[in-house]
């Protein structure tokens, strides 16, 4: 489907919203993107930045999105009049990736509560006032919560417990953009824990896979009790080691997604964007432990910077709770519907090489502290430079 007219997308700037970017205007499907100005740059520089790198990656020009500054916890998500008009002018559908990867917070004023709740109602207000028929809204495969068994892509509330916040933010969300009255349709994608990009290991944000290496590597370089061993760590974290977890690579998500978005007969489903095949924890464990014992530098016993174990629990605490329920086995994602729309796209293998590109590409760039870029380091020749921004992904913070 290409009928010329714009897609209004928000959140097109974080880790799935980059690719995506990059996969839609592959296909030269217009855009219209609402993106927050940084703390540098302008919504617009933002973009420009983003699509630059992406053509040196793909090595031909793209075509550029329309620009529009604005947040989606503002009032008409932060557009003015002018900006309105534009949309209702030429935007025929939404997509809204936008959203806050921050695990909990009781204070619904704070997040993740005012972008995935409150941002999401006022999308759903400002497409109404346009008059935007057609909503593609990012959920997220944990609206089930903590559910066994096999779980179905058209199931959402069955009475399920839920491990965070951040699964009841997104389900309040999934429920308003389905109740919305204003869309003739309303296509929902629920990826399961994004992993980095399957061929260079990219990644933007550290939550899911990224957090136990981040556990496994503060042990490793702040602490030498040598408890890195995978079987320690799952100890460490409470983890069961027969639980698997549903890890997927953020091109093949983004693909998925974008076939969706373009595709008139996937309007109106829902889709599991999940891998076919869970990788068990006692694997996700062995591969933190190969992995920060070759590209973390340990701590010896007279680094001045040493930590003990005290200081380790008491900085990790957070952390450590919130992934104790968050690596819980998971059920069985039902794709029966994401397959019928793109049951062709290949999901890549997670295998061992794969997750330790992943790995070096984190620990290289040390969690977020220097700022990733999307073209291959060998490319550019340089080291990563260390970060003006603080890193997207704060400790405590968690995602799925
Ligand atoms: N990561 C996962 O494991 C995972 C798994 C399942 C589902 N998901 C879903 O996938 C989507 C993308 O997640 P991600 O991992 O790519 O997250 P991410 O890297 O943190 O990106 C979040 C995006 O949302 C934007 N955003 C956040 N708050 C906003 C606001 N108030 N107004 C406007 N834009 C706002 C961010 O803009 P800035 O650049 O300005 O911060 C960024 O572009 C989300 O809906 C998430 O719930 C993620």
């Amino acid at each position: 489907m290409n009928n010329h007219r714009y897609t209004l997308f928000s959140g097109s700037t974080g880790l799935l919203g980059s690719y995506l970017l990059r996969d839609l205007l592959l296909e030269n499907l217009p855009l219209a993107v609402i993106v927050r100005p940084g703390r540098k740059q302008s919504a617009d520089e933002r973009v420009a930045a983003l699509v630059a790198d992406w053509e040196k990656v793909v090595g031909r020009e793209l075509p550029r999105p329309v620009v529009f500054a604005g947040d989606l916890t503002q009032p008409d998500c932060g557009l003015n009049a002018d900006a309105r008009r534009w949309i209702s002018e030429n935007c025929d559908q939404v997509l809204n990736n936008a959203a806050s990867l921050s695990f909990r917070n009781a204070d619904r004023e704070g997040e993740p509560w005012r972008t995935n709740v409150n941002g999401t109602r006022s999308l759903i207000d400002l497409a109404r006032t346009v008059g935007i028929r057609h909503m593609h809204h990012v959920s997220t495969a944990y609206v089930c919560g903590i559910r066994s068994g096999r779980v179905l892509e058209n199931e959402l509330e069955v009475g399920q417990e839920f491990g965070n916040d951040y699964e009841l933010s997104k389900v309040e969300a999934e429920n308003m953009v389905r109740r919305a009255d204003c869309f003739d349709t309303t296509t929902i994608y629920r990826p399961s824990i994004i992993v980095g990009d399957s061929q260079t290991g990219y990644t933007s944000t550290y939550h899911g896979f990224f957090a136990a290496l981040r556990i496994g590597h503060t042990l490793l370089t702040r602490v030498a009790i040598g408890a890195t061993s995978g079987r320690a760590l799952l100890k460490l974290l409470g983890i069961d080691p027969d639980a698997s977890k549903n890890f997927v690579p953020v091109d093949w998500v983004a693909a998925v997604i974008a076939r969706g978005v373009q595709s008139l007969e996937a309007r109106g489903s829902t889709f599991h964007v999940t891998h076919p095949n869970p990788l068990p924890m006692s694997f996700v464990a062995e591969v933190v432990q190969e992995a920060v014992e070759s590209y973390s530098i340990a701590a010896t016993p007279d680094d001045p910077d040493l930590c003990d174990e005290e200081w380790f629990a008491e900085n990790m605490r957070t952390q450590l709770d919130v992934y104790q329920r968050y690596f819980r086995n998971d059920p069985v994602f039902d794709t029966t519907q994401m397959r019928s729309i793109a049951g062709d796209i290949p999901c890549p293998t997670l295998d061992e090489d794969s997750l330790m590109r992943m790995s070096k590409f984190a620990i290289s760039h040390d969690f977020g502290k220097y700022p990733p870029s999307l073209i291959p380091a060998e490319a550019e020749g340089t080291e990563p430079a260390e970060s003006t921004e603080p890193a997207s992904s704060a400790a405590g913070s968690g995602s799925a």
